[in-house]
Formats: structure tokens, C-alpha cells, sequence
């Protein structure tokens, strides 16, 4: 049997009369990924703010790890990390500084021999002594990334960890999520693309008007609609292949 990481139920948030959250149903399954889709402004950082404990819903409840969030906040914040919207990282130190300070923060062990395991599990070793403020955004998010994982946190929220990075960049970033996701850690994370969705997520809820009108495993949403009509036609390329192609990488 799956052990449940997350259940949400009949949460509601609002901020003055602007109702968000009315009153959002679901259940993440241990060790896997799951993916909030929703466009600009559906809710969904208000809900990884309740989730992880930064902010306080009106209604309906949430369990992370066993703990409610707004009972056991404490409890909560020891079993998750949170890599935001708009990256954590600190410009003015190197991408090593970054992590070892993390480390000290959360009183770990070894914070340098952590930080240098880290550098080197996302490709920063070279980059590990230049300032943050020099990286390119995909090795800015990879820092990210890797700032939230001191530690080894069970539970990760991912708030659009790919928004603003180039397409190289995002696939790295999946590859990276789905190590996450494989050693066991469980991957909250929300986007507004539903090929990162499509590429990652092993069940997809869709938030819209406050609710979530549309939950299930990619094949459990397809099945939802009718299939198209077969017709024969020269597959094109996406833009994306053309791409990837042009500067020599392939979509693994
Ligand atoms: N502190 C706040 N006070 C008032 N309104 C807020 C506050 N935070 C968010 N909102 C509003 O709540 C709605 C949901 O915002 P939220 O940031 O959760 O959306 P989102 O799905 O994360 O959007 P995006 O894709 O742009 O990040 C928006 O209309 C936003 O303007
Ligand atoms: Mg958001």
C-alpha cells in the first residue's frame, strides 16, 4: 500500500473578497511526483504557501507527513523544503557558500563536504567558486535546487521551478526532478506547462476558478477526452525539436 504524503481537503483561502481557494480536494502518494497545473493567478503558490506552512487557509484542512499544517507547523517545516517562484539564492556568494551556509543554518554536519556532494550531483563543481550573481538562470535554479535539498527533506514543493529558463535549462531541471523523485523523495510542484506536466508528473491535478476541475494520471486525463480523428499527415517538428536539434542536443 502507498503511504499518503499530502491530503488536502475542502481547503479554502481568500484574500479579502477575492476568493482563491474554494475548497480544493487531493491526495499525493509518497515517493512520487504530482503537478498543480494552472494558469497565471488560479492559486497555485496560495496553496504551496498553506502547504508549506508560510500562510493560513480559512477553512478545510491539510496534512503533510502525518502533521496538519496549521496545527503543527513545527512539525511540518522539519519534513519539507521549498524552493519558491523566484530563486533563494544569494548573488553575492559562490554557488559552494551558498550551500554551506544552508547547511549551518539547519546545524548539519560537515556543511563543506555536504555542499561539494551537492555541487557535483548538479554539475556546479566548476562553477562552485564564482560568485552566484555570474550563473546563467539554469544554473542559478540547479543552485536553487540544490539549497533545498540540504538535508534530504522527504517532502519537496517545487513552485514553477522551470518558468524563465531556456529549454536546454528545463530539461535539466526534469532530470534532476525525476532523480529527486526516484530516491524516494516526494515532488510537489506546480507549473503552467502542461508538457512539464506531460514530461514529469506521475498524477496532474488542474486548478481553475478554486477548485480542481480535473485530476488523474496523464492517461487517466486523456481518457477524459474523445480521441482525435485519425488523419495522415507530415509530422512537423516542434519548435522545440528544431531547437534542441539546431544546437546539437537531444531530448532524452
Ligand atoms: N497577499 C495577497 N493579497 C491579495 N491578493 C493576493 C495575495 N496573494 C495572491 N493574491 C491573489 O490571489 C490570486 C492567486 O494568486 P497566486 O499567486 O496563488 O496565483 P498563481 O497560480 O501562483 O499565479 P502565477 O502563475 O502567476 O504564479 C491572484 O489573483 C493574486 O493576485
Ligand atoms: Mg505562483
Amino acid at each position: 500500500m502507498q503511504k499518503t504524503a499530502i491530503q488536502v481537503k475542502d481547503l479554502q483561502k481568500s484574500y479579502k473578497s477575492l476568493d482563491v481557494l474554494k475548497g480544493v480536494n487531493f491526495n499525493v502518494e509518497q515517493g512520487s511526483i504530482f503537478a498543480l497545473l494552472g494558469s497565471n493567478g488560479a492559486g497555485k503558490t496560495t496553496l504551496v504557501k498553506i502547504l508549506t506552512t508560510l500562510i493560513k487557509q480559512d477553512g478545510g484542512t491539510a496534512i503533510v507527513n502525518g502533521f496538519d499544517v496549521a496545527l503543527k507547523p513545527g512539525n511540518v517545516r522539519q519534513v519539507i523544503s521549498l524552493t519558491g517562484q523566484f530563486a533563494a539564492v544569494d548573488e553575492m556568494l559562490t554557488g559552494q557558500e551558498n550551500l554551506i551556509m544552508i547547511a549551518r543554518l539547519r546545524h548539519l554536519k560537515n556543511p563543506r563536504q555536504l555542499a561539494d556532494a551537492l555541487l557535483t550531483r548538479f554539475g556546479l563543481t566548476e562553477a562552485a567558486k564564482r560568485r552566484a550573481s555570474t550563473y546563467s538562470g539554469g544554473m542559478r535554479r540547479r543552485l536553487d535546487l540544490a539549497m533545498s535539498l540540504v538535508g534530504t527533506p522527504p517532502i519537496l514543493f517545487l513552485d514553477e521551478p522551470t518558468t524563465g529558463l531556456d529549454p536546454e535549462a528545463r530539461i535539466e531541471v526534469w532530470k534532476m526532478v525525476k532523480e529527486l523523485a526516484d530516491s524516494g523523495i516526494t515532488v510537489f510542484l506546480t507549473t503552467q506547462y502542461l508538457d512539464e506536466a506531460e514530461q514529469l508528473a506521475d498524477h496532474i491535478a488542474i486548478l481553475h476558478e478554486g477548485k480542481i476541475i480535473a485530476s488523474g494520471t496523464l492517461t487517466e486525463l486523456k481518457k477524459l477526452f474523445p480521441a482525435a480523428e485519425v488523419e495522415y499527415v507530415e509530422k512537423q517538428p516542434t519548435l522545440e525539436e528544431i531547437f534542441l536539434a539546431i544546437i546539437g542536443k537531444k531530448e532524452k
